[in-house]
């Protein structure tokens, strides 16, 4: 049996505590019955904190928001290493997520994931080394880790659950400066919409949002618009029928539909 003393304290604030809610919800899949994404690594994370979790289990009822997401994004990871099986990912804002070891990978992948040292320096106490695996500890804000990013190979960028926590400037900054230093690839990343932003100004969050899809093609030319698709677009995937029918009557209205958004840009010389 665990005792406190084995498991890592975690006294995590603003943006960077919200990485518990993800991985509790992960964890929550993992343990169903028929998990959408059946994250294995989760609830043995999870199990390892010891946080303030109250708060964390309250927020059940959306985990399927979080659930969808990741989903949408394995998927579109899988496939992207299928077709470019020596490409770098670079996960930005990466939490505690397991993508890279949860995902089989195609040997030549390079894997570098990115968050505030303060997390960087928690996931290293709790995910092994590994192999073609490196982390950088940093704000995604700061210029200087895109000079640890491989130029020599295509690399796909993801970005899950993060662009929310920058200012709207921020936003526009990084998927420049990517689109300025990525050679070719991909850049996958959820963002909400500016309506969901002004409301949760209320509560005392100031998110980002980004609004017209193809706004980031105006920011920098070097990105394309491959995809948008709402976050609660797979809800056939949700085995329990009564948050499969709340969400789907939810979502019949198009601004509730579109108040989450997953986006996929290719970056390359047109
Ligand atoms: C909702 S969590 C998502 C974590 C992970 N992607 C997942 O899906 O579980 C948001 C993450 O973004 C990170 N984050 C927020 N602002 C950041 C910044 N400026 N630089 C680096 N990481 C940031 C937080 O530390 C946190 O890990």
């Amino acid at each position: 049996m665990r005792t406190k003393r084995d498991m890592e304290k975690v006294r995590l604030t603003g943006a960077k505590g919200t990485l518990l809610y993800t991985l509790y919800f992960r964890a929550l899949d993992s343990r169903s019955p028929r998990p959408i994404l059946g994250d294995e690594w989760a609830p043995r994370i999870l199990d390892r904190l010891d946080h303030n979790h109250l708060k964390v289990k309250m927020a059940a009822g959306d985990r399927y928001v979080g659930i969808l997401r990741a989903r949408r994004l394995d998927d579109w990871t899988g496939r992207y290493l299928a077709e470019n099986p020596g490409a770098t990912v670079l996960q930005l804002g990466c939490g505690l997520d397991s993508r890279a070891f949860r995902m089989d990978l195609p040997p030549g992948v390079e894997w570098i994931d990115l968050d505030y040292p303060e997390v960087i320096d928690l996931r290293s106490r709790l995910y092994p080394e590994r192999d073609h695996y490196r982390m950088i500890p940093s704000s995604v804000t700061d210029p200087s880790w895109l000079e640890q990013v491989p130029t020599g190979r295509p690399v796909l960028v993801i970005a899950e659950g993060l662009l929310m926590y920058l200012t709207d400037p921020d936003v526009r900054q990084l998927l420049v400066r990517l689109a300025g230093r990525v050679p070719h690839g991909e850049l996958a990343f959820d963002a909400i919409s500016p309506w969901l932003a002004a409301v949760s100004r209320a509560f005392g969050w100031k998110l980002a949002s980004i609004g017209d899809p193809r706004e980031p093609e105006r920011w920098a030319e070097r990105l394309t618009l491959l995809e948008c698709v709402p976050v609660l677009s797979d809800l056939q995937l949700i085995p329990a029928p009564h948050y499969r029918a709340a969400y789907g009557l939810l979502t019949r209205t198009a601004r509730i539909r579109n108040a989450m958004r997953l986006f996929r840009f290719r970056v390359g010389d047109a």
